[in-house]
């Protein structure tokens, strides 16, 4: 049957031992609502496909958004004159702002996402006492106001609750909300409190849904937690967004996650933000693109939510045995293990499930214009442009 949606192409499909092109890899947007992962160790061309795909959204004006960790999408991507988004300059947002809606609706909101960064950023989650406390000194603070809570007020107001309350006499009080501070402090420091700090916002969330690539730039950052907190409160927002807008049948927003085993870990019991949009926003147009190194670091739910699997080398064990299992075909596992930079398996179950395909990713086109983007920027790197560039068939 000849299908009249339109599709995403990614590159040349290929045969082990025949390097010709066999024709076009393809994916229907349509399977985009059904989300998509790309995995493979470190340099193995996570990020190329990655961008790939962005080169195909952005021709087919499909809204586009890039967490982009590192800088290197804006490198790579900045032949297309996308919307850099740059924490502290022009991008400041006040997570803790009240908007339109009741405050006290949102503090349960807030205090998740204080609990979601907690647990991705330091490993464990907020205890029951500081989701008590931070409550309370919400709950405070917005009794009779609609200004935004800034996050130094916020430590402020937690120092002075842990003076007031006579924590010390209750066992554990003060370490809680110590340990509370600890976590927040860097939130309100340096480029980090420029951008999120703040009683103002820079951008209107509906922006994001317009045509065109928006890549915000977390590496002004300082560390991996700053950038989880930023990106965290974005999907939230977004995640709000999409949600409101109601159901749809096409794809209303792509959001390009790059090394997503930090916003969405492998941890037990845990449902990281991430998750959440995979398993929850898929009838409602909103369609999430993760890349992952190491496939078993990454939570599972993420994979198997994911329709369409990109999978380029893998040389761990435990890794090959994780994405291995998404796939269809005999030797699969071999496979894996001798794939070159920039060749990928392909696993597509949309709209049924389909033999896993070898692709060379990014036709020679889509290989120029990166290396364009590569060669424009400032800072891009001579060798990555020339692997790029000389990555020809054999
Ligand atoms: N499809 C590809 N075509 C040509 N070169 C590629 C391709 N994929 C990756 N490369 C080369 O390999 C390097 C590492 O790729 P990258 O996408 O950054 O890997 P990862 O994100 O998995 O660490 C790139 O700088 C690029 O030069
Ligand atoms: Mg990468």
């Amino acid at each position: 049957m000849a299908r009249s949606l339109p599709s995403l192409v990614i590159g040349e499909r290929v045969l082990t031992l025949d390097p010709r092109p066999q024709g076009k890899a393809t994916i229907d947007v349509e399977a985009l609502s059904r989300h998509l992962c790309i995995l493979g160790t470190t340099g193995s061309g996570k990020s190329t496909c990655a961008a790939v795909i962005a080169l195909e959204l952005e021709s087919a004006k499909i809204p586009t958004i890039v967490l982009d960790r590192t800088g290197e999408y804006v490198e790579l991507l900045s032949s297309l004159d996308p919307t850099v988004l740059r924490p502290g300059e022009n991008l400041v947002i006040s997570p803790f702002d009240p908007k339109d809606s009741y405050a006290y609706k949102q503090i349960e909101d807030w205090i998740s996402l204080l609990d979601h960064f907690s647990h991705v950023s330091h490993g464990v989650g907020l205890s029951p006492l500081q989701y008590r406390v931070l409550r309370e000194v919400f709950d405070n603070y917005f009794h009779g106001t609609r200004r935004p809570l800034a996050i130094q007020e916020l430590l402020t107001r937690l120092e002075q609750y842990e003076e007031e309350t006579n924590a010390s006499v209750l066992k554990g009080w003060p370490e809680s909300i110590e340990a509370l501070i600890s976590k927040l402090w860097p939130l309100a420091h340096g480029v980090v409190g420029k951008t999120l700090n703040t009683y103002s916002r820079s951008i209107d969330v509906e922006q994001f849904f317009q045509p065109g690539l928006t890549i915000i730039d977390l590496s002004p950052l300082p560390d991996d937690r700053a950038k989880n907190m930023l990106s965290q409160i974005i999907l939230k927002e977004l995640y709000e967004e999409v949600r409101k807008k109601g159901r749809t049948g096409s794809i209303r927003l792509v959001m390009i996650l790059d090394e997503a085993q930090h916003l969405a870990p492998n941890e037990k019991g845990y449902v990281s933000i991430p998750e959440r949009c995979a398993m929850e926003l898929r009838k409602y147009g909103f369609s999430l693109v993760t890349c992952a190194g190491r496939p078993s670091l990454i939570s599972q739910n993420i994979i198997a939510n994911s329709n369409t699997l990109i999978c380029h080398m893998l040389n761990n064990q435990l890794d090959i045995e994780t994405a291995a299992g998404f796939f269809i075909g005999s030797n699969v596992k071999d496979s894996l293990r001798r794939l070159p930079v920039g060749i990928a398996m392909l696993q597509v179950n949309h709209p049924e499930p389909k033999d896993s395909a070898r692709v060379r990713v990014g036709t020679v086109d889509q290989r120029n214009i990166l290396a364009l983007g590569l060669r424009g920027s400032a800072s891009g790197s001579e060798a990555r442009l020339e692997e790029i560039i000389r990555a020809e068939p054999l």
